[in-house]
């Protein structure tokens, strides 16, 4: 494990962090706390040997016939218990639920203690649970590829420069969850920017009036949905970008910036996410946030 706590170079972080933590609710030790900080805002993956074990008679839900038709994943709403994707089975679904919001509910202890700079600031979304194998399934098209690198962005629901910060586990019992990480971001968007065209007014306006956004498309998530795509259409570079395999073991979970860290999935079942969303402003180190370095790149405030 490298300790380090210096905020002037976050690339002399490996990719891949370790922490022990004993449980969910553990409270670590301040260094445990700095460097989990300091590795996650430097765009590293937080890995945590901690599982997530399924209760009795929750087994039921180690089945990809719990996906209704060809959707991926299944989703839950902590604050309305709505669960979404799930087939009509009410003793399967009262099941997946119960598991789903004990994850939330965990994944928000988690954090609160391990990162406690970001406590009260972070606000929960989605629980998603991806019940079906990555590896060999179609796709429908490149731009929901996850097995190509990307950095996650969302073409629906800007978030105007605020973080997204996701607790993964490996629901497993006995496949790995394999994933590949990319190059820093600092490179990447210095990589495609040039490239990109710069957002405009009227286009952000007409997504909204016809619906396809759920407000304005701000600057910042106009160009992070362009580095997403361009990264995901660019063979070249899915087959030439340097990259870090990685394999999650059952009952693992790790901890990402997703929408900084690039990374791609290649194989592996029953995987669980919560996502938490940060303002830019909470962070210890904001000038690493993708929010500051494509202003730097533009010259100009992108929200
Ligand atoms: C992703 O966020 O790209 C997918 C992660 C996963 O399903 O393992
Ligand atoms: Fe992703």
């Amino acid at each position: 494990m490298l300790l380090h706590l210096d905020g002037d170079d976050p690339m002399a972080m490996n990719p891949v962090e370790t922490v022990q933590l004993s449980h969910w609710e553990s409270i670590p030790e301040p260094g445990v706390v700095a460097h989990a900080l300091d590795a996650l805002e430097s765009g590293c993956v937080l890995r945590l040997p901690l599982a997530f074990p399924l209760e009795e008679g929750e087994q039921v839900v180690l089945s990809d016939a719990l996906l209704d038709g060809s959707r991926k994943n299944i989703s839950y709403d902590p604050a309305t218990g709505r669960l979404k994707g799930c087939v009509d089975d009410p003793a399967l679904a009262g099941r997946l639920r119960a598991v789903m919001a004990r994850y939330a509910r965990l994944s928000a202890s988690l954090l609160d203690n391990l990162l406690p700079a970001y406590r009260g600031q972070l606000e929960a979304g989605r629980t998603s649970y991806r019940p079906a194998e990555i590896a060999g399934r179609p796709v429908r098209s490149w731009r929901r590829d996850d097995t190509r690198l990307h950095v996650d962005a969302f073409p629906a629901t800007p978030v105007n420069g605020r973080r997204l910060l996701r607790v993964f586990h490996n629901l497993n019992p006995e496949g790995v969850r394999r994933w590949c990480v990319g190059e820093p971001f600092p490179e990447l968007a210095r990589r495609f920017f040039g490239q990109i065209p710069p957002p405009a007014r009227w286009q952000a306006r007409l997504l909204a009036l016809l619906g396809l956004t759920r407000s304005l498309r701000s600057p910042y998530d106009h160009y992070m949905l362009q580095l997403h795509d361009r990264m995901k259409a660019d063979l070249d570079y899915q087959y030439s970008a340097g990259r870090l395999a990685l394999a999650f073991a059952p009952g693992e979970t790790w901890v990402v910036f997703s929408d900084q860290a690039s990374h791609a999935v290649l194989g592996g079942q029953f995987m669980l996410e919560q996502t938490f969303y940060l303002p830019v402003e909470q962070m210890v180190y904001p000038e690493r946030s993708p929010l500051r370095v494509l202003e730097k790149l533009a010259g100009r405030p992108l929200v």
